[in-house]
C-alpha cells in the first residue's frame, strides 16, 4: 500500500485535516497530524434562515471578491426570505444573462419588478442596477431642468456617469438609499459590483466625493466657478501655469468640459457629499447586515479577511461568511489514503470491474484531498477570525441560473446546520479534527 511518496504525503495531509473517528493512521500520518499543534477553532454556526426572516433585518449586503457568488447568493437569500413571507427586493448588479432572465429581468429598467415565485408566502422583486440612469436621477433631483440638460450633454459627465471607477459602487449605495427611503420593503438584499476588491464598495462614497471635491478638480475649474473672466483675475499665476500644462496634456476641450460640468454641479456638491455620508450611515444602522462571500481559495479568503477587518474597524455589522462552491466528498468515512490503497489492491486483484472500482476509489481520494485543502483554508480563516460564523455551500453540478438552482442554493444557505448528506455540519467541509 502507498508506495508512491507524493501520494502518501497528500493523503497524509488529508488525514491530518480530516481524520474520521475510528480510522487508524500510519506512523507517518500521526507525525503529520502532530505537526498541527493547535487545532483550528471550529467556526460558529451561521443561521442565515433566522437572519433573513427576523423582522428587524432590513438590509443584507452581500460582499466579496470578484466571481465568488455574490449575485447568486443575493438572489438565493432574497428568494428564501420571500418564500418565508417577507416582501423582498433584491438589487442585483450585472447578473449573468440567464439568471437575469429567470428573474424576469430582460433589460435594465432600474426599477424593481415582481418575480413570479410559485408557492411563496411573500413577494420577491428584483432589479438590476442601471448605473447611468441612477446618476441621471440624482442630477435631476438636485438641479433645475436646464442645468440637468447642460450636465447630461457634457461629455465629461457622460464619461464619469458610465465609466468612472467607483461610480457603480457609489450608485449601488445611492439606489439602496432610494429603496430604503421608499419604505415599501421588509427586506432589501444588495448585491455588490464585480470589483477586484470587496473594499471598493465601502470606499466608493468617499472616493466619489473626494473626486468631485478634489483639489485638482477645484483648481481646474476655479475660473468657471468664480464666474468667467472675473475668475481669471483671482486665479493665481501658479494656477494659470498649471492650467496651461493640464490643457496641453488633456486638451483644451476636455478642460472646458470639466469646468462646465463642475460649475453646473457646484450646487450639488453638498448634496453628493451629504447623500454619500447618509447612505454610509445607513449601512451602520441596526437592521443592516453584511454577508461576506468567498470561495475556498486563498485570494478570495484573503479578500474576505480584509473585508471582515474593515467592517470591524468601521463598526459595521457582519453577519458571517458564506464559503461558496465547496467540494465535500460524498462520504467522509473513507480517507484518501485508504481509498488510494484500496484502488491499488483492487487493481492488483484484477477481475471484472476492477478498473472501474479503482477509478471510483481514486475519484473519492481526489475529492477528499480537495476537501482537505478547502477545509485547511477555511480553518485558517477561522483561526484568524474565530468570531465569524461560517456557512458552507457546496458547488452545484452546473451554474446557478434559474429559480430551481436558486432554490437549491437557498436550501444550502438556510437549511438546518446538521442536515447534510454526510452529517457534517454546514459550517465545515470535513468533520472536525479529533482533539
Ligand atoms: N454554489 C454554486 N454552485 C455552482 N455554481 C455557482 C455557485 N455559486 C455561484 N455559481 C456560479 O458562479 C458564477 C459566478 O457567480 P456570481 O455571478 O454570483 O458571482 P459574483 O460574485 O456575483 O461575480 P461578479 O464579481 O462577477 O459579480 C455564476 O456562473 C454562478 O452561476
Ligand atoms: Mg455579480
Amino acid at each position: 500500500m502507498n508506495q508512491a511518496a507524493p501520494l502518501d504525503t497528500a493523503a497524509g495531509e488529508t488525514v491530518a485535516e480530516g481524520t474520521v473517528a475510528g480510522e487508524t493512521t500510519t506512523g507517518r500520518h500521526r507525525r503529520l497530524s502532530r505537526r498541527v499543534a493547535h487545532p483550528a477553532p471550529e467556526a460558529l454556526p451561521f443561521d442565515l434562515a433566522e437572519l433573513i426572516t427576523d423582522p428587524s433585518t432590513r438590509i443584507v449586503v452581500c460582499c466579496g471578491a470578484g466571481g465568488v457568488g455574490k449575485t447568486t447568493t443575493s438572489a438565493a437569500l432574497a428568494l428564501a426570505a420571500a418564500a418565508a413571507g417577507r416582501t423582498v427586493v433584491v438589487l442585483t448588479i450585472d447578473p449573468a444573462r440567464r439568471l437575469a432572465q429567470s428573474l424576469g429581468l430582460g433589460e435594465l429598467d432600474n426599477e424593481p419588478r415582481r418575480v413570479d415565485v410559485p408557492g411563496a408566502e411573500g413577494e420577491l422583486h428584483a432589479m438590476m442596477l442601471d448605473m447611468k440612469r441612477t446618476f441621471d436621477d440624482v442630477v435631476v433631483a438636485h438641479s433645475t431642468p436646464e442645468r440637468a440638460e447642460q450636465v447630461f450633454a457634457n461629455p465629461f459627465y457622460q464619461a464619469l456617469s458610465s465609466s468612472f471607477a467607483g461610480t457603480q459602487e457609489y450608485m449601488a449605495m445611492e439606489k439602496l438609499g432610494q429603496l430604503r427611503a421608499g419604505g415599501q420593503w421588509d427586506l432589501i438584499v444588495v448585491d455588490t459590483p464585480p470589483s477586484r476588491s470587496a473594499l471598493d464598495f465601502l470606499d466608493a462614497p468617499n472616493r466619489m466625493s473626494r473626486f468631485l471635491d478634489g483639489t485638482m478638480i477645484r483648481l481646474l475649474t476655479a475660473p468657471a466657478r468664480a464666474g468667467g473672466r472675473a475668475g481669471f483675475k483671482v486665479a493665481s499665476a501658479g494656477f494659470l501655469f498649471f492650467s496651461r500644462i493640464i490643457s496641453k496634456i488633456l486638451g483644451g476641450q476636455l478642460l472646458r468640459d470639466i469646468s462646465a460640468f463642475v460649475a453646473a454641479l457646484d450646487t450639488m456638491f453638498g448634496g453628493f457629499r451629504e447623500r454619500a455620508t447618509a447612505t454610509y450611515e445607513l449601512l451602520r444602522r441596526p437592521g443592516t447586515w453584511f454577508v461576506v462571500v468567498a470561495t475556498p481559495e486563498p485570494d478570495a479568503l484573503r479578500e474576505a479577511s480584509y473585508f471582515v477587518d474593515r467592517l470591524s474597524a468601521e463598526q459595521m455589522p457582519l453577519a458571517g461568511l458564506v464559503l461558496n462552491r465547496t467540494h465535500p466528498p460524498a462520504t467522509t468515512a473513507l480517507t484518501a489514503t485508504r481509498a488510494d490503497g484500496a484502488a491499488e489492491e483492487v487493481l492488483e486483484a484484477g477481475g471484472e470491474g476492477a478498473e472501474l472500482a479503482a477509478g471510483a476509489l481514486r475519484v473519492h481520494a481526489e475529492r477528499m484531498t480537495v476537501a482537505a485543502r478547502e477545509q485547511r483554508l477555511a480553518d485558517r480563516f477561522t483561526s484568524a477570525h474565530p468570531q465569524v460564523a461560517v456557512r458552507t455551500v457546496p458547488a452545484a453540478a452546473g451554474d446557478v441560473h434559474d429559480l430551481d438552482g436558486l432554490r437549491g442554493m437557498a436550501d444550502a444557505l438556510t437549511g438546518p446546520d446538521d442536515d447534510t448528506p454526510t452529517g457534517v455540519p454546514r459550517r465545515r467541509i470535513l468533520p472536525a479534527r479529533r482533539r
